[in-house]
């Protein structure tokens, strides 16, 4: 049976163990990692996956951004990984329906992430190409997902990182 956990700080390495293992070493060199450089990732939204055993098989976590010139937040989904030996089983979808329905409670109504349309789809993100991610990155992979309608409407312009990012604050709302 899988159960999922806030993460916590002793799960760090683990975590970016199983990081190197479904993304390769080369992971940091990614356009969206421009977005989480220096930025925390938001706590009430990282979750870990562990196995019967105790065994780290899952990891997700979200970032803030900040997109257009109303500089509206909203968050980056990913990384979003499971290790190789457990993939298929559907950690994936927990790991992604869990942590959207905490982010929707939490008052944050736009998430973005860059993936495969194919995947995502099921979880309700669509292509946009209203917005403008840091380059290198294909557009078709630019996904959103707006919590609430009128989220929809915040996609115009840039993301850009969302440096003043405190877990405690309220910028969700
Ligand atoms: C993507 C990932 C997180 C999905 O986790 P998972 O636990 O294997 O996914 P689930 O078991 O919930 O879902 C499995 C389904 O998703 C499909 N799927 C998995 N990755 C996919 C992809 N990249 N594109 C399209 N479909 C994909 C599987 O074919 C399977 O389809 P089915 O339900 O029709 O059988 C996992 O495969 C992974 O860690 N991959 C490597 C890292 C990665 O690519 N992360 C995402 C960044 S875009």
């Amino acid at each position: 049976m899988i159960r999922l956990e806030g993460e916590r700080p002793e799960d760090m390495w683990e975590i970016e163990a199983l990081l190197d293992t479904a993304f390769g070493v080369g992971r940091l060199a990614l356009a969206s990692y421009n977005l989480r450089h220096d930025v925390s990732p938001i706590r009430e939204l990282a979750f870990v996956a562990r196995d019967e055993s105790g065994q780290l098989v899952g990891a997700i976590r979200f970032w803030p951004i900040l997109i257009g010139i109303s500089r509206q937040p909203a968050l980056l989904l990913g990384p979003v990984a499971v290790h190789p030996t457990r993939q298929g089983e559907g950690i994936g979808s927990m790991l992604i329906r869990c942590s959207l329905a905490k982010a929707a409670d939490l008052g944050w109504k736009l998430v973005l992430l860059v993936g495969d349309a194919s995947y995502y789809s099921r979880f309700g993100f669509s292509r946009t190409s209203h917005t403008i991610f840091p380059q290198p990155v294909d557009p078709a992979r630019v996904l959103y997902l707006a919590l609430v309608p009128e989220a929809a409407s915040m996609l115009d312009g840039e993301v850009i990182r969302h440096p003043g990012f405190s877990s405690d604050s309220t910028d969700g709302d």
